[in-house]
């Protein structure tokens, strides 16, 4: 099985966000990428639960919800009743990561814990076995089009052996500067779900962009 792609609806043309959802729904992407930033946890705003709510009947596409906001099990519960399939929480977000995770799957959503490039594999370990998939962020988050920092292939390697070691089933994402040369590198350390939204989205043919992704991780 080839690689999930998940474009981040962030960089798509936001007056002609329908063309473009379907635009990546037809091109063989799985998931929607959905940034939600708060102004605080990160600098930049941009969108909430109601938004997320309009979207949901025009795509079948898994809503893949990654809350980049102060304390996200404030917002859990709106973003589960507006259609979100995974939501993300970030451990750094959180004095309570264990309860912020267990309010998403009690609302029988995909459980997501997040960490940035700057916190080690060890932050998340006792929440590991209780999450559906884990999201290494390979840029500091807060906008698109920056460049993937290659120290985090590493823990995208021990995220691997700790999951086969203990017997678990979590898949591992990555989100920021996914392109065609810095892919397989992540594909490669174990990465199975893969963000990517300049890269889809900006210049030309979105859907040759996802095939190439697609094929690059085979
Ligand atoms: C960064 C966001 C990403 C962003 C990725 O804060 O979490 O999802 O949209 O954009 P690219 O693929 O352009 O790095
Ligand atoms: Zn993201």
């Amino acid at each position: 099985m080839s690689g999930i792609i998940s474009p981040s609806i962030l960089s798509a043309d936001y007056t002609n966000l329908e063309r473009d959802v379907k635009l990546v729904e037809a091109a063989g992407a799985e998931y929607l990428h959905i940034d939600v930033m708060d102004g605080s946890f990160v600098p930049a705003i941009s969108y909430g639960p109601n938004w997320v709510k309009q979207l949901r009947p025009e795509t079948d596409l898994v809503l893949d919800v990654h809350l980049m906001v102060v304390n996200p099990e404030r917002f859990v519960d709106e973003f589960a009743d507006a259609g979100a399939d995974i939501i993300g929480v970030h451990v750094e977000a959180t004095a309570h990561i264990h309860r912020a995770l267990q309010m998403i799957k009690n609302k029988g959503v995909k459980a997501e814990v997040v960490i940035n490039p700057g916190t080690p594999v060890s932050a998340i370990e006792s929440v590991l076995d209780m999450v559906d998939q884990v999201l290494v962020m390979t840029v500091n988050p807060g906008f698109g089009g920056q460049k993937f920092l290659p120290s985090t292939i590493e823990k995208i390697a021990q995220l691997k052996v700790f999951r086969d070691a203990r017997g678990l089933d979590f898949d591992i994402e990555i989100d920021g500067g996914v392109n065609n040369e810095t892919i397989s590198a992540a594909y490669e350390a174990g990465a199975n779900v893969f963000v990517a939204g300049s890269y889809v989205y900006d210049k030309v043919d979105p859907a040759a962009k996802i095939a190439i992704l697609k094929e690059l991780t085979k």
